[in-house]
């Protein structure tokens, strides 16, 4: 971060927690230098992005006042309609590009798939293979497999979350569980609302669903901005949020239960549903799992989705939703669209996860993706330019890095990709209303001679485009 947008945050945290009244007169620049140690032209940047949020005005010869109405300026500035997203094709030539096995991972969504299969997992498929017959059949129809879903409502109850197995529905993965839920809940023309950065699969629901998006940003301590998020679900007629409060894609913050259950609250008064995408939720490295949103939602207001892609692999395609009383309606949707989710592998989860393999190698992937990232996290710290900020947070694989805002993260991945080393810019997650300069970094790859170069080529890149 800048200094000045460090000085301008501090001072717009006086303004919006009131210190500072309407009208009243600012330091002058000269004061501020000497209260803030700043230089000059830091704290005339500061001031003047202040004004360009509508925080505080300039009478000339006079200096610098507050706002009418600061606070409402600077949620109303934080809250964004976006009217026509277009980002299919975009994720579509990005996802093309980073196919080839030749190109290094680095800007992967999914994890390293050596550290996924474990020997277990594949004992499994291969007893289930040899022994089983007869996968064609009803059982495995919507909602799915029984005894899979009665493994999932376990784990949602060990967490204390009251579940039966009937509240779930199995899905082609998570991204068709959130596509399913959105589908129940919305229809074409609604308001929905999401996070200013968020997984482009939510931008790209939104897109073929026609919905109108409402964004909020994200808070730079807490992760979810509870102010931002009651000034929109005030102002427009939002039917349904869907948000990322666990291990956050991109960015990789969890925003904390007192925030959540706040949310909750507001879920509720409001009467708003909430599809929470959780796909990341058992990838954190502290002691005790994130809750979920579902954990504090009383009146069945959170469709709650989550899948298997980030701990046993995304090929299999098994995800899910607690659907509770939607799922009747989630199933009818499905036998419309993809009818069944593979039987087999269906099959075969429920055996590997009645065995209590999983926990265990939920341990392991856990301590491998902490070393690895924090592995990273070193490195490019260590060694890219010192106005980088690389984001580090206790969870997930992947790095989020702010570049200068003069780096467009789009031409870093251009040149990147030349070079047969994907990386994931900005343009993927967050819309074209700020700079694009920050970049996504999957670390779950042993850092070999391979990646240690890739890495050492965006440093390059990054240092010379400065
Ligand atoms: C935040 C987020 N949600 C959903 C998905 C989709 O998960 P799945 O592969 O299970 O469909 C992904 C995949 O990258 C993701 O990052």
């Amino acid at each position: 971060m800048y200094k000045s947008e460090q000085l301008a945050l501090s001072l717009q945290h006086l303004i919006e927690t009131g210190t500072w009244k309407a009208h009243e007169k600012l330091p002058s620049l000269r004061q501020q230098v000497e209260i803030s140690g700043f230089s000059l032209i830091t704290v005339m940047n500061a001031y003047q992005e202040l004004e360009a949020k509508g925080l505080i005005y300039s009478k000339e010869k006079l200096g610098y006042f507050i706002a009418e109405n600061p606070v409402q300026a600077a949620l109303a500035q934080k809250v964004i309609v976006n009217d026509k997203i277009e980002i299919n094709s975009i994720v579509f030539r990005y996802l093309k590009s980073i196919q080839s096995e030749k190109i290094v991972p680095l800007g992967s969504a999914f994890p390293n798939s050596q550290l996924l299969y474990s020997s277990k997992l594949m004992q499994t498929l291969a007893h289930q293979a040899k022994y089983r017959v007869g996968y064609e059949q009803m059982p495995s129809l919507p909602p799915g497999n029984y005894e899979l879903r009665k493994l999932i409502a376990q784990r949602y109850c060990m967490q204390g979350i009251p579940t039966d197995p009937s509240d779930i529905v199995i899905t082609s993965g998570g991204l068709d569980a959130l596509n399913l839920s959105l589908r129940a809940l919305t229809q074409s023309g609604d308001y929905i609302l999401l996070q200013e950065t968020i997984f482009y699969g939510a931008w790209q629901a939104a897109e073929n669903l026609g919905l109108k998006v409402i964004t909020i940003p994200e808070h730079p301590e807490y992760g979810l901005d509870l102010q931002a998020f009651k000034k929109a679900i005030k102002t427009y007629p939002i039917k349904v949020c869907l948000l990322m409060l666990n291990s956050h894609n991109p960015i990789g913050f969890t925003v904390s239960d007192e925030i959540k259950f706040e949310l909750a609250k507001l879920l509720h008064e409001q009467k708003i549903y909430l599809i929470e995408d959780d796909v990341y939720e058992e990838l954190y490295y502290g002691q005790k799992k994130p809750l979920s949103m579902k954990y504090f939602d009383q009146y069945n207001q959170v469709l709650h989705c989550s899948s298997f892609s980030k701990t046993l692999g995304a090929g299999f395609r098994i995800g899910w939703v607690y659907a509770g009383k939607f799922s009747e309606n989630i199933q009818h949707l499905q036998l419309m669209s993809t009818v069944s989710v593979n039987s087999f592998i269906q099959n075969a989860l429920a055996d590997y996860l009645s065995h209590r393999h999983y926990d265990k190698h939920l341990k392991n992937l856990r301590s491998t993706f902490k070393r690895l990232k924090n592995q990273y996290y070193q490195y490019l710290n260590q060694n890219l330019p010192k106005d980088c900020k690389v984001h580090a947070y206790p969870s997930g694989y992947f790095l989020w890095i702010t570049l200068p805002k003069t780096i467009e993260s789009s031409r870093i991945y251009e040149e990147m990709i030349q070079k047969d080393i994907g990386i994931a810019p900005s343009i993927l997650f967050y819309r074209k209303n700020k700079e694009q300069n920050h970049i996504r970094i999957n670390c779950s790859f042993e850092m070999n001679e391979n990646i240690k170069h890739a890495l050492d080529l965006l440093i390059d890149h990054v240092s010379d485009s400065e």
